[in-house]
């Protein structure tokens, strides 16, 4: 199996009863999800992406990012939420956090559009100067405010230091196949275009050009990482959660949800983990928080935030459960050295691997906490290959259908992100929201 899960630290905190009284749910929640008679069924493209998916676009993606590659020195991917946290995520994953002040020969990558600050693109148009600069603006409706401001601002800026014509050949916009503003604006300017398929949303979307392109432009392996997502589609996709880890990890959550656990936690020991935790906050915060329903999704990076967060999770309020991601090996391996002296007293850990060190730091916090009252699902993975986190992609997006399906939610919709959109525009004076506009003004002046 590609990722596995241990129950052994929910030992007290779950019950064999409660295992076999969810098993039928969750087959239930299988058929809905395998037969499309659940709610979104229109979003559920990404259930067999993995092995079906668009093989000529793939190959486009693959000879956009060597060209990318060869005459650009940055890269700027524009998006934000399900078009931005994957890609974002994959490559800090695979690649590092520190990837852009590492010696490589492909291109530093900047994300931006993902907020509305102007000294955030300031500062990246300040990086640019001098640079040869190719972008990918992604946005699936094409309308998005955030990432069409920067669009506007980054193609100023390209077609002034380029002119149109080789500003042109830098630009490569990923959106509907016929849609939006920006697909219109693609074909008339005559950009690039790569598609983000109908029956996929934003937070399922990394595995389609939304995530590959700056994958690949990254120098990743996208071929391994579909290989990786085909390999968990064909392991989970067994109807049984006592043979399905994915589906077992949608159980338990849900179990310890329904006895009060309000928070689920994901803890990861590797810093190059942080960004696959904004993605997964993101997958199940907007795929089951609603209708006044959901695990609220929290995330905390171990031993750093054991020095922080620690404490509240030993002895706050007990209303959370840990998911811990543990990789079987490490990417990089460093021993613990001899001092002769033992000033620093650490000489009993001489020879030792710091993947050793931070397995302790694992075992001792899990019991901890576990005394503590936390309940730990701890999810192994085999390592930091291409084909572990298209595995792990896959394992965490079909977990959160079926988490949503158990809950009695639409895992697909976000119609809350809707509210501060309306709020913004009727504010800022957009034509047609002149009524709302006065009626919030007044609200914020009374
Ligand atoms: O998951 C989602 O659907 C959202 O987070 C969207 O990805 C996000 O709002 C960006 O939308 P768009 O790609 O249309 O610009």
């Amino acid at each position: 199996m590609s990722v596995r899960v241990d129950t052994q630290h929910l030992s007290g905190f779950v019950g064999e009863n409660e295992y076999k009284a969810l098993a039928p749910q969750v087959k239930l929640a299988h058929e809905m999800l395998h037969n499309g008679t659940g709610l979104g069924n229109d979003f559920i493209g990404w259930v067999d992406l993995p092995t079906n998916y668009d093989k000529e676009e793939f190959a486009r993606i693959k000879e956009a990012a060597k060209r990318i590659q060869a005459n650009s020195q940055v890269f700027i991917v524009i998006g934000i939420g399900g078009s931005y946290l994957g890609a974002r995520a994959a490559i800090e994953f695979l690649k590092s956090p520190n990837y852009n002040n590492m010696k490589k020969d492909t291109p530093d990558i900047y994300f931006t559009g993902n907020s509305i600050s102007s000294t955030a693109l300031s500062e990246l148009l300040a990086i640019c100067e001098g640079k040869d600069v190719s972008i990918n603006m992604i946005s699936k409706s094409g309308t998005t405010t955030e990432p069409a401001i920067a669009f506007r601002v980054l193609r100023e800026f390209l077609e002034k230091k380029y002119g149109k014509e080789e500003a042109r050949k830098r630009i490569y916009c990923t959106t509907d196949k016929a849609r939006g503003t920006l697909k219109q604006l693609a074909t008339k300017e005559g950009y690039e275009t790569f598609v983000v398929p109908d029956d996929v949303g934003g937070r399922y979307s990394v595995l389609t050009a939304v995530g590959l392109l700056p994958i690949a432009v990254s120098g990743a392996d996208i071929d391994a990482l579909m290989a990786g997502a085909a390999k968990a589609q064909q392991e989970y996709n067994n109807a049984d959660m006592f043979t399905n880890p994915c589906y077992l990890y949608a159980a338990l959550r849900n179990m310890l949800y329904r006895k009060g656990k309000e928070i689920e936690i994901l803890v990861s020991y590797e810093p190059c983990y942080t960004m696959m935790c904004e993605w997964w906050k993101q997958l199940y915060g907007e795929s089951e928080g609603k209708d006044n329903k959901g695990l609220f999704p929290a995330s905390v990076v171990f031993s750093t935030d054991l020095h922080s967060m620690g404490q509240y999770i030993q002895q706050g309020r007990r209303s959370l459960f840990e998911t811990v991601v543990l990789f079987d090996k490490a990417k990089q391996e460093l021993y613990i050295g001899n001092d002769p002296e033992n000033v620093d007293g650490l000489n009993f850990l001489e020879g030792k691997s710091m993947s050793y060190v931070n397995e302790k730091a694992f075992e001792g916090t899990v019991l901890a906490h576990t005394d503590g009252g936390v309940p730990n699902i701890v999810l192994h993975v085999p390592d930091f290959s291409e084909e572990s986190l298209g595995a792990l992609i896959y394992f965490f997006e079909k977990a959160c259908a079926i988490s949503g399906y158990l809950l009695g939610v639409n895992p697909f919709d976000q119609p809350g992100v809707e509210s501060y959109k309306k709020n913004m525009f009727a504010l800022l004076g957009k034509p047609g929201y002149e009524e709302q506009k006065e009626a919030l003004e007044a609200r914020l002046h009374k």
